[in-house]
């Protein structure tokens, strides 16, 4: 159901759910502390990396943490963040300004799952806590990891007892709030199935509290054929 500070509504309840004050609060505490530890230990693999990637495509970027991370270290080059929740964006906008990044970032509010076909391919795709917050894992997933030339970093729930009680609690929160925000754990299997239609392959995996962690890669184009010798 719309809420009454949000108009229009967006999906899920997104821009209400993910407002201006959480934002806030999470770029302040990005600025004093840094990324939060999943955050960190899902960026690993890419600040592993020998050379910065190019471009990154945080997708439900939040407040900003994974891109603001990445570029401060110099892992990557451009980050461009997405995110449905007006507060959110405004308050990684800020925080990029704060940190010196402006130069290097670019901020759009949409849905990503309907917009997708308007943002060019970036060499790292990260979607950190955000497939649990959308319905339709096909669309929203399978049209991130297309965007992805390289890796896709992706956090999302764990399905065992204890993740589906929090996300039961979650829900009868949000009923009992009047939001028609749900909190979605989506199979495993399902989230492997669609990222490996799109060419992706798991490369690394842990889990971490709540959370599965998984990097995923573009298999290297096979090398051409050498054109052949004429004697
Ligand atoms: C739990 S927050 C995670 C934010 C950030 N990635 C982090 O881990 O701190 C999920 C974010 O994903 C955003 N989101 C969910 N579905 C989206 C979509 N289809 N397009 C753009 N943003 C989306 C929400 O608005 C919300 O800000």
């Amino acid at each position: 159901m719309p809420c009454s500070c949000c108009a229009p509504s967006s999906i899920n309840d997104l821009d209400c759910t993910f407002d201006a004050a959480s934002a806030a609060k999470e770029a302040k505490r990005f600025l004093k502390r840094g990324a939060v530890r999943r955050t960190l230990r899902l960026i690993r693999p890419l600040l592993a990396l020998p050379t910065p990637l190019a471009s990154v495509l945080d997708i439900g970027c939040g407040a900003g943490a994974a891109h603001h991370e990445l570029l401060r270290r110099g892992a990557a080059m451009l980050a461009v963040g997405v995110d449905v929740s007006a507060g959110y964006i405004t308050a990684a906008a800020s925080n990029s300004h704060l940190l010196g990044l402006r130069e290097q970032t670019m901020y759009h509010q949409l849905d990503f799952a309907l917009h997708a076909a308007q943002f060019e391919p970036a060499a790292a795709v990260i979607m950190d806590r955000v497939i649990c917050c959308y319905p339709d894992l096909g669309q929203l997933l399978g049209a991130a990891a297309e965007r992805s030339t390289r890796f896709l970093a992706l956090s999302f729930p764990r399905n065992n007892w204890w993740v589906r009680r929090i996300g039961r609690a979650i829900n009868s929160v949000s009923v009992v709030g009047r939001s028609s925000y749900r909190f979605f754990i989506h199979p495993e299997p399902e989230v492997l199935r669609v990222v490996r239609a799109a060419g992706l392959l798991p490369v690394e995996s842990c889990t971490f509290g709540a959370w599965h962690l998984v990097t995923f890669a573009r298999p290297a184009a096979p090398a051409a054929v050498p054109p052949l010798q004429s004697s």
